[in-house]
């Protein structure tokens, strides 16, 4: 394939993850904003559980997207996966949104090692994106005129 033609898909995986981050800092917000309601037994607002809800599904979509534009592109140059770290890379960032997810939809009084399961992943998350988007930004160098 030729590498004009493959740029717009490079264009797209930048964009997404420009979303996804700003998705990452919105469900940062509302998270501690639900966290700080709950210690001080306060009521939250009703819309923030389903805010933070449907944010957090975007987010996982977006990834998700990230993961298959990844995977399609290096397949269609290359014919192979793994020509970097960033490799190593997107998949942790894909298997800790799905954990971070996962975890989220058990979060009960009852069950605390879910909620504290899901607040660990985020954090580690956060290190993720850092690592995919700087792995990333080196391997697009490549495909730049
Ligand atoms: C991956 C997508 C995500 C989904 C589907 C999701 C969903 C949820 C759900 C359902 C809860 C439980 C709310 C409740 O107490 O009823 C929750 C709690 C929380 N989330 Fe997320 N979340 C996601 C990502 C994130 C991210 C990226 C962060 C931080 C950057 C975050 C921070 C928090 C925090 C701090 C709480 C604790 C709230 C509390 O202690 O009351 N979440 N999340
Ligand atoms: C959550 C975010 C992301 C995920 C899950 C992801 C996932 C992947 C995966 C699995 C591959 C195949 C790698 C291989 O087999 O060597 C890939 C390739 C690639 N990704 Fe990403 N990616 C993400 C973000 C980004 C970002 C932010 C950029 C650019 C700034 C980017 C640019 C690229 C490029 C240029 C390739 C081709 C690899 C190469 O030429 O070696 N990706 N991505």
């Amino acid at each position: 394939m030729d590498l004009p033609s493959f740029l717009w898909l490079w264009k797209i995986a930048a964009w997404s993850m420009g979303l996804s981050l700003l998705t990452y800092v919105l469900l940062g917000f509302s998270g501690i904003w639900m966290l700080n309601r709950r210690l001080s037994k306060r009521p939250r607002p009703a819309w923030l559980r389903p805010f933070h809800y449907i944010v957090g599904a975007i987010l996982v979509f977006l990834v998700l997207l990230l993961l298959a534009i990844g995977v399609v592109g290096t397949l269609g140059y290359y014919g192979s996966l793994g020509h970097s770290p960033h490799l190593v890379a997107g998949l942790l960032v894909v298997a800790l949104a799905l954990t971070s997810a996962i975890s989220a939809t058990q979060i009960n009084p009852k069950r605390t090692w879910a909620r504290s399961l899901h607040i660990a992943t985020n954090l580690l998350l956060f290190s993720g994106f850092v690592f995919v988007t700087l792995t990333g930004w080196t391997v697009v160098q490549k495909y730049l005129p």
